[in-house]
């Protein structure tokens, strides 16, 4: 059994909306899940129902190996933290962070003590005398980090805790948040639409879309390995480059065509005895999807000849933009290249990192 269990759970709003349709999900002590979506996919309604704010309308959900799907919110021993920050602004950050203990009946040297011990964590120590309006976005979510901290509880939920911050801060608090969990080690489930930010945090991401689970998996698994087009188009920046092709074979190679009809434009995806099992779906239409970053450029040599017709240099990585197969694909090369718009050029395409999804179930072909 594991630590937390969500079986079958079910949630239809008294509107007749069903936000949550069927999610079964496992999570083990001291893991880090990410429920990574777009917004309306359910996750907060998933985190709610956790939370005990929202009724379960099916399903059950137990922690600790006590079934919880019914309890009040404060018999779940559960923390959560919001978007918004959820501090009391009538309180010191101290007074914030004691709160919760008091609620518990701790006695005041015990609160005092815990209230070092988690303000240290957090890094808010010489704050711990001011009002939440005399803090920056940033240190408020760290107080509200830091009062979940305290309470200790069984299980931490955070909806979407960096969404208010600026860009930079979120990139610094989300680091903190790490450390915070590497040094706790909580059994946290985090919310988030930003598949950068579940990437970086995730022990563990489950992909949801329209109330269920598409996948679940490590970092690389879901970015690598993803086994349906919905996770294929999601994640990713910029995201893959996706066709709906007919496969050919043409001495010994794989080729893609879109189009159709003779003369019909084609992308050679390299030699077929890189994808064993490929025979039978010749003939067939598929959609193809290959990251920007698993093609590369050289010389024109005949076989994928394209123009550049859009360069952008971003530092670190350089994005190119060309024609494929009538559609427009990106390619990302590291580094600054040195390249202009018209420039011909052949693509060199990764067979090993080519994905192929079923235009009816889209789901990703498995060729073995
Ligand atoms: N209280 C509510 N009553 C009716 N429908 C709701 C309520 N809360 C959310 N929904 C709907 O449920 C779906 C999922 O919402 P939500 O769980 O907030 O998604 P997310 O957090 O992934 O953006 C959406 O279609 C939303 O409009
Ligand atoms: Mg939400």
């Amino acid at each position: 059994m594991s630590y937390l269990e969500l079986n079958s759970l079910k949630k239809t709003y008294p509107n007749g909306v069903t936000a949550v349709k069927d999610i079964d999900l496992e999570i083990e002590k001291g893991e880090f899940v990410v429920l990574l979506g777009p917004s309306g996919c359910g996750k907060t309604t998933t985190l709610r129902m956790l939370a005990g704010l929202e009724e379960v309308t099916e399903g059950s959900i137990i922690l600790d190996g006590k079934d919880i799907t019914h309890l009040p919110p404060r018999q779940r021993d559960i923390s959560m933290i919001f978007q918004s920050y959820a501090v009391w602004p009538h309180m010191t950050v101290a007074e914030n962070i004691a709160y919760p203990l008091k609620l518990r009946k701790m006695d005041k040297q015990a609160i005092a003590a815990k209230v070092q011990e988690v303000a240290k964590i957090c890094k808010i120590v010489d704050y711990l005398n001011r009002y939440p309006a005399q803090l920056s976005g940033g240190q408020r979510q760290r107080v509200a980090v830091a009062r979940a901290l305290a309470v200790n509880s069984k299980l931490s939920l955070m909806d979407e805790p960096l969404s208010n911050l600026d860009a930079k801060l979120r990139v610094s608090v989300r680091t903190f948040l790490k450390e915070i969990h590497r040094n706790t080690g909580a059994t946290t489930i985090f919310v988030t639409h930003d598949q950068a930010e579940a990437m970086a945090l995730a022990d563990r991401i489950v992909v949801m879309n329209e109330g269920r689970i598409e996948q679940v998996g490590s970092t690389r698994e879901i970015y690598n390995e993803c086994e349906s087009l919905f996770t294929v188009q999601f994640m990713g920046t910029p995201p893959a480059n996706i066709q709906k092709v007919a496969l050919a074979s043409s001495q010994g190679r794989l080729v893609a065509a879109a189009g159709g009809g003779e003369g019909a434009m084609s992308l050679d995806l390299g030699d077929q005895s890189a994808f064993p099992g490929i025979e039978r779906l010749m003939g067939e239409e598929v959609f193809l999807a290959v990251r920007p970053e698993n093609i590369g450029i050289g010389e024109p040599n005949g076989i994928n000849e394209t123009s550049i017709e859009i360069v952008e240099p971003q530092g670190a990585y350089t994005i190119l933009v060309t024609n494929v197969l009538g559609g427009e694909w990106k390619i990302m090369l590291e580094g600054d290249v040195d390249i202009r718009i018209g420039q011909k050029v052949s693509l060199e395409i990764d067979p090993g990192k080519v994905m192929l999804y079923d235009t009816q179930n889209k789901k990703r072909i498995s060729l073995t």
